[in-house]
């Protein structure tokens, strides 16, 4: 079997940085330490040797809006290789009244194009006896954590009854419960009365969603994965009133992860205010830019570790997409990319300003989610036996943000212009290197699904507690045990 080393670097993991070089053989590390020699050398000098990124939340070609998102995953696995991330986590969308497998199913046929490995998270779109059974189906294929979206009312909503139901089951089977945190009722009313008021524009997106419609909801999803004893993540933290709840669970003890986005901890709310419509509808996406506070907020949670994981929430639409919503803001397809971007401008804005070690980098851009998905070490690591999912990189290498150069399919990327400098040189998706130098070298089809399993040590100990602390007759001498 072909071996590559990569030579002359420093290993950068999220506990310890050290000088030395990595065996790759049959698409695992065989060898980390001094002097290695293989059939093939990757020059690593001046560069870190870094865990490939995870990013835990894409929407390929995800049915959504009347359309489908333009990224599929031959293109987002391309764009997301490089920029140094070497697995996504895709959500499953079943339809109203659809299982799960089936669902699941649908996603398969798409996913056999990826260039990176991948995995999946279910989503819980409705509720019945199907869902019910379909969780324990989908656990036992690998798929442990269970979206639930506490916005789009009339489509993807889940409302609380069911919301505690699934959170009930999915923690009996030591599942993982994720939510889209937004009140998705005062969205709709706020959108109406917008609407009404004449108010059509991209910028009313924003105004629809102030940030307390999400901090009400985090708090009460919070809350509810408390009483039904689920430990729980929050996708797309935006703003502080989100944060802060996070913040005051965990301090709590409470088994809770937030996860902010690129997108919101770099672009704030003023690019929805753009005389150009086409720039800001662009920039619509759930929740929406927030303003320098929030930001702050959340490169905060990163540093002290309320906050856990990075992410895109890639989910692309074209400029001709976006314009479904001429006229009424509700209509333009919610989503931004990202990919390609996440890893060198959080390297940029995050290590280059100080706010974060290369080690909280490696942390938050892949081995936490690798952690809280149980598929760590295989992804997540630089160990021996670790898949060779590695990232090679030049934090001299700079370059601006261009759609003309991406790799995404859409005609414009919501970075333009920014300079960032942190690059891969080379990226490996289990020893395949697919980015060499600025040149890609991606195989369709080179990605394998990543079945996971649960995680139960987490969720037994929270059922431990809720046992200790679960309602008790209290036992009473000299009265009847049943009736008057
Ligand atoms: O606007 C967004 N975030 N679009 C993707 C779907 C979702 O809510 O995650
Ligand atoms: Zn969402
Ligand atoms: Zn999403
Ligand atoms: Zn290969």
């Amino acid at each position: 079997m072909a071996s590559t080393v990569i030579k002359g670097g420093t290993v950068v993991t999220a506990d310890l940085s050290y000088a030395a070089d990595v065996r790759v053989e049959g698409g695992v590390i065989t060898e980390i330490g001094q002097g290695l020699k293989g059939d093939k050398v990757l020059d690593a000098t001046g560069c870190y040797v870094m865990p490939g990124g995870i990013d835990p939340h894409t929407h390929l070609e995800m049915p959504f809006m009347g359309t489908y998102s333009s990224d599929d995953f031959e293109s987002g696995t391309r764009a997301a290789l490089a920029g140094g991330t070497t697995m996504v986590v895709d959500f499953v969308l079943p339809g109203q009244g659809q299982g799960l497998m089936d669902a699941a199913q649908m996603w398969h046929n798409k996913s056999g194009r990826a260039n990176c490995d991948y995995s999946y998270h279910m989503a819980v779109t409705w509720w019945g006896e199907k869902v019910f059974d379909g969780i324990a189906d989908a656990m036992k294929a690998g798929m442990t954590s269970f979206k639930h979206f506490m916005a789009y009312k009339g489509a993807l909503m889940v409302n609380d009854d069911e919301l505690f139901a699934s959170f009930r089951r999915i923690g009996e089977l030591g599942g993982l419960a994720m939510v889209h945190a937004e009140n998705g009722d005062v969205v709709a009313e706020l959108t109406a009365k917008l609407l009404a008021e004449g108010n059509t524009g991209p910028e009313a997106h924003a105004y629809s969603r102030p940030p307390q419609v999400e901090g009400e909801a985090t708090n009460r999803a919070i809350m509810i994965a408390d009483m039904a004893g689920v430990p729980l993540y929050v996708v797309h933290v935006s703003c502080e009133d989100a944060h802060e709840a996070i913040r005051r669970a965990r301090q709590q003890g409470k088994r809770v992860w937030g996860e902010p986005l690129i997108q919101h901890l770099t672009l704030d709310e003023s690019e929805y205010f753009n005389p150009d419509w086409d720039h800001a509808a662009r920039r619509v996406m759930s929740p929406p830019f927030r303003n320098r506070k929030h930001q702050d907020s959340l490169w905060a949670g990163l540093q002290s570790g309320s906050l856990s994981v990075v992410a895109t929430d890639h989910c692309a639409f074209t400029t001709e997409q976006k314009r479904f919503g001429l006229g009424d803001f509700s209509k333009i397809p919610n989503g931004t990319g990202g990919l390609e971007d996440r890893m060198p401008m959080l390297w940029t804005h995050g290590v280059g300003t100080g706010r974060l070690t290369p080690n909280e980098f490696v942390a938050v851009t892949s081995t936490n989610i690798a952690k809280i998905l149980n598929c760590y070490p295989k992804k997540g690591a630089v160990l021996v036996g670790a898949d060779a999912d590695l990232v090679v990189w030049d934090p001299e290498k700079e370059k601006t943000i261009t759609a003309g150069a991406q790799q995404s399919l859409i005609d414009y990327n919501v970075f333009e212009g920014q300079k960032v400098k942190g690059l891969p040189r080379f990226t490996l998706t289990r020893g395949h290197v697919a980015i060499h130098d600025g040149e890609v070298r991606t195989q369709e089809g080179h990605g394998q699904f990543v079945a996971r399993e649960p995680r139960p040590a987490v969720n037994r100990a929270l059922s431990q507690w809720k046992d200790l602390t679960a309602p008790r007759p209290v036992v009473r001498s000299g009265v009847p045990a049943t009736g008057v």
